[in-house]
C-alpha cells in the first residue's frame, strides 16, 4: 500500500515485510530516506528528524547518491540516470515538482523541467515487496536527445560493507554466480548486442558483505528488457551505493521528437530478509504470480531434436525419434533447426518460413499428425529475426536487415540481423508466423536469435525499436493462437530477462548440456529466475560439446532440477538406457508441481563435492531433494544434508524406501540420500508428510 503525508512531502510504498520511503525536498528532489524492513508512516515521517541539521556542512555533498531521480545539472557529479541534451546544446535539467497521482498499488510522481517542455513521469507500481519502477519522458518543444533514461535509481541505506552479485557468461557457460566487495566508483554490467547477452544479465544484489544463503539482508533490481542495456552501481567515497538500470548503451542516444514520448522497460526494486535463498524465492514468486504469461501451468516434458540429427532433418528421422520419445513418456515433440526453405546447413534458408519441398513434400502436416497421433504437443524452431543472404527474403529484400551503406555486412553463422525498427519488416513478421500457426497445427515455438547487432543506423532508434516491434510480434501473436507455448533461446541463454519471460513460457538455459557444467549454470540462473523457465535437456554420454561422460541418473537428475526434457539421439541408446529414461521420466512427473510451483532451496552450491537442491510445496506436505556427488575425495563418508523449512514436529515418508523420518532431525542432522559409491552419484528424494 501507499501512503502520502503531505505535510511533509512524503511517501511510504510497504510491501508484507519493506517499506520504501520517498522525501520531496525543498529542491524538489526525491530523496529515499529508507529502503528496508516495513516501518509505520509516522515511523517513516520521524526519519525527516534525522536529516542533517542546516549549518552542518561535511566536504563531500552528504546527498549525493540518494535521490531516486538524478538527472545531470548544478553540482550532481555522481551517475545520472537521466541525462538529455535539448536543442540548443543544454545538458543540465532542472526539475519541479507538478503533481502526483495515486491509487493503493500505483505511484506517479511528475516534474517538469523549468524551462524547456520536457515532462519527466517516474511511476511506481507495488506487488507484494516487489516496486516496479519506469520513466515517462513527454517532449513538447524542439527534438530532445536522450543520453540515458535509467527505468529506476535504487538507492540502499548506509551499510558496513558492500558486496555485489551478479552472474557472468559466455556462449556455453551462461549466469555463473559472481559475489566480490562493490569496487569504489562504477562498476558496470552492460550488454551492447541488441540481445540480453549471455555476458551478463540484467539484475544485480547488494548485501554488506555477510549475507549467506539463510540470513542476511539483500537488495536486489532487475531489468524487464531484451534489448542492450546497462546497469551500473556505484560506491561513492562517501559510502553511498545506487544501482541505476536501464535500456541502451554508451554511446546510442533516443532522439524524442516534438510531441513524442519515451516509455522506459520496468526495472523491479526488491529488498529481502533471510539471505541469497530468500531473496531469490522472492523473485521466483514474482515472477510466478506476476510476470510469467500462464504461471499455473505444468510445463510439459520435452524432447528437442537438435543434439540427434543437426541440420539432416527428414520426415522418417524425426517420426523415429517421436516414437521413441513417446515411449519414454514425452509430452512436447519439437524439431529443432533445419526443416524449411534451403536450410540444410547453417548458411542457407533462413528468412523462408516455408517447409523444405525435398524433406518435406507434402508439408508438415504428416509429422505433425503423427505426433499428435502419439499422444505429444508440436513444436517447432523459427529464428524469425535473421536472414541467411543465401535466401528468398534476402534477395527480395536485401535492404531490409541492419546495414550501414558504406560499411561491411558483417556476418556471424553465415547470417545477418532484420531491422524489425522498419514497420514493413515487423509487419512481414508477423504475417509470416502467423500463416505458419494458422497453416499447421503446432502447438510451440522455439523462438530462437543467434546473434547481435553490427553496423545499426543510422538512426539509434532501431535498438529500442526492435524489441518493441519483437515485443508487439509475440504479443500479436500469443492473443491470435492463445493456445500455442513460447520457448525464448538465444544461442543458449542469451535472452532472458523478465522482459522476454513476461511473453514467453521458458527459456532455453544453454546450449551446454553437460550436466556437470549445468549445476553451476543453474545455481546462478536460480539466483533470479525459478526452475518453471529452466529448460534443461539430458543429452548423450559423452556430451557432444565437452566430451564428458556421465551416468544417466545423474544427468537426468540434474535435468530434473528445471523443466525437464530430452535432447539425445535416442535411435542409439541402448534399450537399457531408453527403459531406465523412461522410469526417470515418470519419477520427474510425480515431483514436478513442486519443482516447478513450489519454493526452492539451494542447500548446497555446486562448488563442493556435493551438493543438493530442494523444493518445497507450497501447502509444505511435499518436498524434493536432489542430490548429487560430483566427484568423491578420499573415501569421505558424505555427511547428513540438512533439509530447509520442514515442520519440526512432523513425520515425512519417502515415497521410495517407505523410510519415515522426523522433521526436527531433517532440519538438523539433514538427509543421508543412499548414493551410489564413486563419482556422478546422484540421487532424488520424494518426501511426503504424513
Ligand atoms: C541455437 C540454439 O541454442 C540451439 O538449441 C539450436 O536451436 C540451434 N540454435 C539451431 O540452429
Amino acid at each position: 500500500m501507499i501512503h502520502h503525508d503531505s505535510e511533509h512531502r512524503l511517501w511510504v510504498l510497504s510491501g508484507p515485510s519493506s517499506s520504501y520511503v520517498l522525501h520531496l525536498d525543498e529542491a524538489d528532489r526525491p530523496r529515499v530516506l529508507h529502503w528496508g524492513p516495513r516501518l509505520t508512516p509516522e515511523q517513516a515521517a520521524s526519519l525527516l528528524l534525522r536529516l542533517p541539521r542546516p549549518g552542518f556542512r561535511p566536504v563531500e555533498d552528504p546527498l549525493e547518491g540518494s535521490f531516486d531521480l538524478v538527472a545531470t545539472g548544478g553540482l550532481c557529479y555522481g551517475q545520472a540516470g537521466l541525462q538529455v541534451r535539448f536543442a540548443d546544446g543544454t545538458r543540465d535539467l532542472e526539475l519541479v515538482f507538478t503533481g502526483q497521482r495515486r491509487t493503493d498499488r500505483e505511484l506517479v510522481l511528475a516534474y517538469a523541467d523549468r524551462h524547456y517542455p520536457l515532462a519527466v513521469e517516474c511511476h511506481y507500481r507495488l506487488y507484494g515487496d516487489v516496486i516496479e519502477r519506469h520513466l515517462v519522458l513527454c517532449n513538447e518543444g524542439e527534438p530532445v536527445t536522450v543520453v540515458r533514461a535509467d527505468s529506476a535509481t535504487w538507492v540502499l541505506p548506509r551499510l558496513d560493507g558492500y558486496r555485489l552479485s551478479s552472474v557472468r557468461g559466455q556462449w556455453g557457460a551462461e549466469t555463473r554466480l559472481h559475489r566480490a566487495e562493490l569496487p569504489y566508483g562504477e562498476t558496470v554490467l552492460t550488454s551492447r548486442r541488441g540481445v540480453t547477452s549471455h555476458q551478463a544479465n540484467p539484475w544485480a544484489m547488494v548485501d554488506d558483505g555477510t549475507a549467506g544463503e539463510e540470513h542476511g539482508a539483500v537488495y536486489s533490481c532487475a531489468l524487464a528488457w531484451s534489448g542492450s542495456w546497462r546497469l551500473t552501481a556505484q560506491r561513492l567515497p562517501t559510502e553511498r551505493v545506487t544501482l541505476s538500470a536501464g535500456a541502451g548503451h554508451d554511446p546510442v542516444t533516443w532522439e524524442l521528437g516534438t510531441g513524442e514520448e519515451l516509455v522506459t522497460p520496468v526495472c523491479a526494486g526488491l529488498y529481502t530478509e533471510g539471505g541469497f535463498g530468500a531473496a531469490s524465492r522472492a523473485w521466483h514468486d514474482h515472477q510466478l504470480r506476476h510476470v510469467l504469461p500462464h504461471p499455473g501451468e505444468i510445463r510439459p516434458v520435452l524432447y528437442n531434436s537438435w543434439e540427434a540429427t543437426g541440420f539432416d532433418v527428414s520426415l522418417d528421422g524425426q517420426i523415429r525419434l517421436a516414437e521413441s520419445a513417446a515411449r519414454m513418456g514425452v509430452e512436447l515433440f519439437v524439431v529443432d533447426d533445419g526443416w524449411f526453405g534451403a536450410r540444410t546447413h547453417d548458411a542457407a534458408g533462413l528468412g523462408d518460413w516455408y517447409p523444405s519441398p525435398h524433406r518435406f513434400p507434402d508439408g508438415l502436416g504428416p509429422l505433425i499428425d503423427r505426433v499428435h497421433e502419439l499422444g505429444m504437443r508440436f513444436g517447432l524452431w523459427v529464428e524469425p529475426e535473421m536472414v541467411n543472404p543465401d535466401s528468398d527474403l534476402y534477395r527480395a529484400h536485401p535492404d531490409w536487415v541492419i546495414h550501414r551503406p558504406h560499411r561491411t555486412r558483417t556476418e556471424h553463422r553465415n547470417q545477418l540481423v532484420l531491422d524489425l525498427s522498419r514497420p514493413e519488416v515487423g509487419d512481414w513478421l508477423y504475417r509470416t508466423l502467423d500463416e505458419l500457426l494458422s497453416k499447421n497445427a503446432i502447438d510451440f515455438l522455439k523462438w530462437d536469435m543467434n546473434r547481435p547487432f553490427t553496423e545499426a543506423g543510422p538512426d539509434d532508434r532501431l535498438w529500442l525499436g526492435h524489441v518493441h516491434t519483437l515485443y508487439d510480434v509475440l504479443d500479436r501473436l500469443r492473443a491470435a493462437h492463445p493456445h500455442v507455448r513460447i520457448e525464448s533461446c538465444s544461442s543458449g541463454g542469451g535472452r532472458v530477462d523478465l522482459g522476454i519471460l513476461r511473453r514467453t513460457d521458458q527459456v532455453w538455459t544453454s546450449d551446454n548440456t553437460d550436466a556437470l557444467d549445468r549445476l553451476d549454470i543453474q545455481h546462478g540462473f536460480s539466483q533470479l529466475y525459478p526452475a518453471r523457465v529452466m529448460g534443461a535437456w539430458v543429452t548423450d554420454s559423452p556430451n557432444p560439446y565437452t566430451g564428458r561422460e556421465i551416468p544417466l541418473d545423474f544427468r537426468f537428475h540434474v535435468a530434473m532440477a528445471g523443466v525437464l526434457a530430452i535432447g539425445g539421439a535416442l535411435t542409439e541408446w541402448s534399450r537399457a538406457d531408453l527403459d531406465r529414461a523412461a522410469e526417470l521420466v515418470a519419477d520427474y512427473k510425480r515431483i514436478r508441481p513442486l519443482v516447478q510451483h513450489g519454493r526452492q532451496y539451494r542447500l548446497r552450491p555446486p562448488d563442493g563435492e556435493l551438493s543438493a537442491v530442494q523444493y518445497l510445496a507450497s501447502d509444505g506436505r511435499e518436498a524434493a531433494v536432489l542430490v548429487y556427488r560430483r566427484a568423491r575425495r578420499f573415501g569421505h563418508a558424505d555427511p547428513g544434508i540438512p533439509l530447509r523449512a520442514l515442520d519440526p514436529d512432523a513425520r515425512y515418508r519417502d515415497t521410495a524406501t517407505g523410510e519415515v523420518h522426523h522433521g526436527a532431525v531433517l532440519l538438523t542432522h539433514g538427509l543421508f540420500p543412499d548414493l551410489a559409491p564413486g563419482d556422478y552419484a546422484s540421487a532424488l528424494v520424494h518426501l511426503v508428510r504424513e
